[in-house]
């Protein structure tokens, strides 16, 4: 297992390039099973999901072309419908399957995708709709099967605007009869990405970005061309990153839109951030100030983004206090972060971070993706070495994290093992 050393204390200074998003790619990817035509998609970034999405797509069938930045998926041929579990259990987004196969060949069957780091992450949401749309559900041995002989259109309010259920939801609609409507839908942009490839492939879906997403089923799709939105958790974590370190960072391949609700809780903390031209610009001089935070659903402060938060307010002044009210058991991060001299303390959804003058290096390990990189952050400014050990959680979502912080002046270095 990979691990990374880092020697804090470096301002990060430069320019980097954001990624494709990891979670508009995904969705995409799986989305290509729904036509028998050709589908490039640009800005693919280079992650273990994308190549293990690769894999599945491969393994039903598809045959797929790719290089740097760039995929071409030809799903003329689907073989099967049937994700094995280990693929399964590698990756929880594979649950996008159920949508596309099920509005491809009718019928799907995948192994419960079960919980993960972060706590229970149930798929009632999506299987509720799955089956309003006339699937028939059915649950043995592990395995979830869906089965429809003719998906037919509905009106669906969900319970929570949950992005994968709004996600797998229209990609079997797209093949239904009639008009369906999802009400309460999830308005990420991944979400909109998800609807501008679909028509780009001839669905007919409008409303995504608001709470209600129509979408007029179609009788075949066909091929697409397709840039990724860029990956506005990478942009934030580059973002917090070099406001912690007392920074001067351009970005670039932002949306500044959906980086606002992190920009705003930045200038909160005491950070400049403007946008310049394409690029977003944020620097800070001295110490940040303590800043309250409650996670949301989008536009509201990102649950992907509290981790790498809670490590940046660990170190400001004052004490903040953030609330997680999208994940139940999102604070794993909490105890490394202790390892390293934070003075957190945890009340159920909510944690209370006394900001230290400086945290301390120490040998830390990553338990998933976002908690990871926060480790990484903290290291960046703690004094001393750190080491944060299974690296393989962030490789999982950023692209060529080390080369870039790297490239912004900081003290970083991948061992393999
Ligand atoms: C997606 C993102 C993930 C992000 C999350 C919230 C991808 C690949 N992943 O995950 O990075 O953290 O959105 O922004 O896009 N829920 C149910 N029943 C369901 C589905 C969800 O109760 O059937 C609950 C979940 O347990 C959670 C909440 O709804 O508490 C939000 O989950 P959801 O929006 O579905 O997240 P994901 O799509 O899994």
């Amino acid at each position: 297992m990979d691990k990374f050393l880092i020697t804090g204390g470096k301002p990060l200074r430069g320019t980097v390039r954001i990624a494709g998003a990891k979670n508009a790619t995904l969705p995409i990817m799986a989305a290509t099973l729904l036509s028998p035509g050709s589908c490039e998609i640009n800005e693919v970034p280079d992650l273990r999901d994308v190549q293990m999405m690769k894999e599945i797509l491969t393994l039903l069938g598809t045959s797929i072309e790719s290089g740097p930045g760039w995929c071409r998926i030809n799903a003329s041929n689907v073989a099967s419908s049937h994700v094995p579990e280990r693929l399964m259990r590698e990756m929880r987004s594979s649950v996008f399957l159920m949508g596309a196969l099920l509005g491809r060949l009718g019928n799907v069957k995948v192994s419960y995708p079960g919980g993960c780091a972060i706590g229970p992450r149930p798929i009632d949401l999506h299987l509720k709709g799955l089956a309003a749309l006339g699937a028939t559900i059915s649950e043995r041995h592990g395995y979830i099967m869906a089965e429809a002989e003719k998906l037919r259109s509905c009106d669906i309010h969900l319970d929570f605007p949950s992005v994968g259920a709004t996600e797998n939801i229209m990609m079997a609609a797209v093949r239904a009869d009639g008009v369906t409507v999802i009400r309460n839908a999830a308005k990420e942009p991944e979400v909109v990405d998800l609807q501008n490839f679909l028509n780009k492939m001839g669905a007919h879906i409008r409303g995504a970005g608001t709470d209600t997403i129509k979408i007029e089923g179609v009788a075949e799709l066909g091929s697409a061309n397709h840039n990724v939105i860029p990956d506005r958790i990478e942009a934030g974590t580059f973002m917090v990153a070099a406001a912690m370190t007392g920074g001067d960072v351009y970005l670039e391949n932002i949306i500044a839109e959906h980086a606002e609700p992190v920009a705003a809780k930045l200038r909160e903390a005491g950070a400049q951030v403007d946008t310049v031209g394409e690029l977003v610009h944020v620097q800070a001089l001295g110490r940040l100030k303590a800043a309250d935070v409650k996670t949301l659903p989008y536009p509201g402060y990102p649950t992907d983004m509290q981790p790498q938060t809670m490590a940046m307010l660990s170190c400001a002044e004052g004490t903040s206090v953030i609330i997680e009210n999208i994940f139940a058991n999102r604070f794993k991060h909490v105890d490394e972060l202790r390892r390293m001299g934070a003075q957190i303390s945890i009340e159920g959804r909510a944690a209370v971070i006394r900001g230290v003058e400086r945290l301390s290096g120490a040998a830390v390990e990553a338990s998933d993706l976002r908690a990871g990189v926060a480790l990484v952050l903290a290291g960046l400014v703690a004094e001393g070495r750190t080491v944060v050990d299974h690296v393989y959680h962030i490789d999982r979502g950023y692209e060529g994290l080390e080369q870039k912080l790297l490239a912004l002046g900081a003290q970083v270095q991948r061992v393999r093992e």
